[in-house]
């Protein structure tokens, strides 16, 4: 951050920093023992000004999160916010400036102008793609600390809503974090607070899964060096709050990566509570865009993997074929692929049945006869989605790790595919 004369007042955290020195900013004191800081400089709507750097500040220091040191709203030196309303007309002249562009119904309201504020965070975990791990190992890895740095934001309360290849990050070295570990809220099992005996079987399931969890964790030897992070709270949304408007939140995501339940909600009217679920789906989309997209590979891929790669992009229907030809990769015809799709085909045809049969958890809420379920029966099957997914895609990593730590790195075998030397 640069700009001459910024004066800095507010939401200073935690090293209460008052002046930014003009174009020295990386040099502030408090940041010394960093090799790198980042500085996200964000126009933030309104409505979700402060949501991201709050969720942030709830998982500080834990696995698989970004770590954000500092963050603050810079404003003007006459106290005013720095904000996008220079730029826009004020209420009463909106109608001048707005011209309909398709004489359709939705556009027949003039729209509120769209105001924004201006945040700085500052990170502290340098990271780089998923598209240049050089493992398939590695890839997976980083899949799970991210995964469980989506669980720590879910327990905090929030629901990240956009899990996509951009916003999960390869640690540049791994970091010391505090140890993944579960609220005791999700371990409580049935709570006397609440009398309906559906709700309490629900917290029972919950504790079981978080169980379960914590003791392949430690199978897994998942400890406190953190490899990866989930990054970007920038739609993030408080779970309580999914449930005060129910069906009128704006679906949020990444197009390529979203579910096929929120892309379809493009298509019809139907209504669908974008939830843990959507997000967990988000995950397989990123790993199967990654495999096709993976830097390495480029200019070895098969005609066939070229075309999958392109398919992922173009909706439900051409990404669920990429889905089922990686879902039937036999022994025999995985060896035609190149390299990463051949380490990873066994992963992903579990991987996708997972996602296959967690997509049906919300509408078994329905079959089971509970049209107009509680908020808090729908709120606590939510949390038993959250960690069943996370605990079978854990269980995966454990059937699958010996086989994928045995896959050798990319580096080698890609320079001999391109005719270069390797030795
Ligand atoms: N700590 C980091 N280390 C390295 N690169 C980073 C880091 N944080 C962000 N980036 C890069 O900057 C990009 C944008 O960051 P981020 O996703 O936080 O912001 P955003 O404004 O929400 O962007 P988008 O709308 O594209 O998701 C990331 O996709 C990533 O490539
Ligand atoms: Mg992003």
């Amino acid at each position: 951050m640069a700009d001459t004369g910024l004066v800095i007042t507010r939401h200073i955290q935690p090293h209460k920093l008052k002046y930014t020195p003009p174009g020295q900013y990386s040099a502030a004191s408090s940041f010394h023992h960093y090799e790198a800081i980042i500085i996200k400089d964000s126009m933030q709507e309104l409505i979700r000004k402060g949501r991201e750097t709050e969720m942030l500040s709830k998982v500080k220091g834990k696995l698989g999160v970004m770590n954000l040191l500092a963050y603050w709203e810079p404003l003007k030196s006459n106290g005013e916010a720095w904000s996008t309303e220079i730029y826009l007309p004020n209420n009463n002249d909106r109608n001048s400036f707005w011209w309909k562009l398709f004489d359709t119904e939705m556009e027949s309201e003039v729209p509120e102008c769209e105001i924004r504020h201006r945040i700085i965070q500052v990170l502290g975990s340098e990271g780089f793609s998923l598209t240049i791990v050089n493992s398939t190992w590695k890839l997976f890895e980083s899949i799970t600390h991210a995964m469980l740095g989506w669980l720590t934001m879910y327990q905090e309360g929030y629901l990240h809503r956009d899990v996509s290849i951009g916003n999960i990050l390869r640690l540049k070295k791994p970091e010391h974090r505090e140890r993944f570990h579960i609220l005791p809220k999700f371990k409580q099992g049935a709570s006397d607070g609440t009398r309906d005996q559906l709700v309490r079987n629900v917290q029972i399931e919950v504790k079981k899964q978080a169980e379960q969890l914590e003791i392949l964790i430690e199978e897994l030897g998942i400890t406190n060096e953190c490899v990866a992070v989930i990054a970007d709270g920038g739609m993030c949304i408080e779970v309580e709050e999914c449930f005060k408007e129910r069906g009128l939140h704006v679906r949020s995501g990444t197009q390529e990566f979203m579910s096929n339940a929120l892309l379809k909600l493009q298509r019809a009217t139907e209504q669908h509570d974008q939830s843990p679920v959507d997000d967990l789906e988000s995950f397989f989309w990123v790993t199967l865009w990654t495999l096709m997209n993976h830097t390495k590979f480029a200019g070895l891929r098969t005609k066939e993997e070229e075309e999958w790669g392109t398919s992922l992009c173009h909706g439900i229907d051409r990404r669920t074929f990429v889905a089922v030809e990686v879902n039937d990769l036999s022994d025999v015809r995985a060896v035609d692929h190149c390299q990463i799709i051949r380490d990873s085909c066994k992963f992903m045809q579990d991987f996708y049945r997972l996602i296959a049969s967690i997509r049906d958890l919300p509408l078994l809420v329905k079959q089971e006869g509970r049209n107009d379920p509680s908020e808090e029966f729908v709120m606590w099957k939510w949390h038993s989605w959250a960690f069943e997914g996370v605990r079978r895609f854990l269980e995966l990593i454990k059937k699958h790790k010996d086989q994928l730590i045995s896959c050798p790195p990319y580096q080698a075998l890609a320079l001999r595919g391109a005719g270069q030397s390797s030795s």
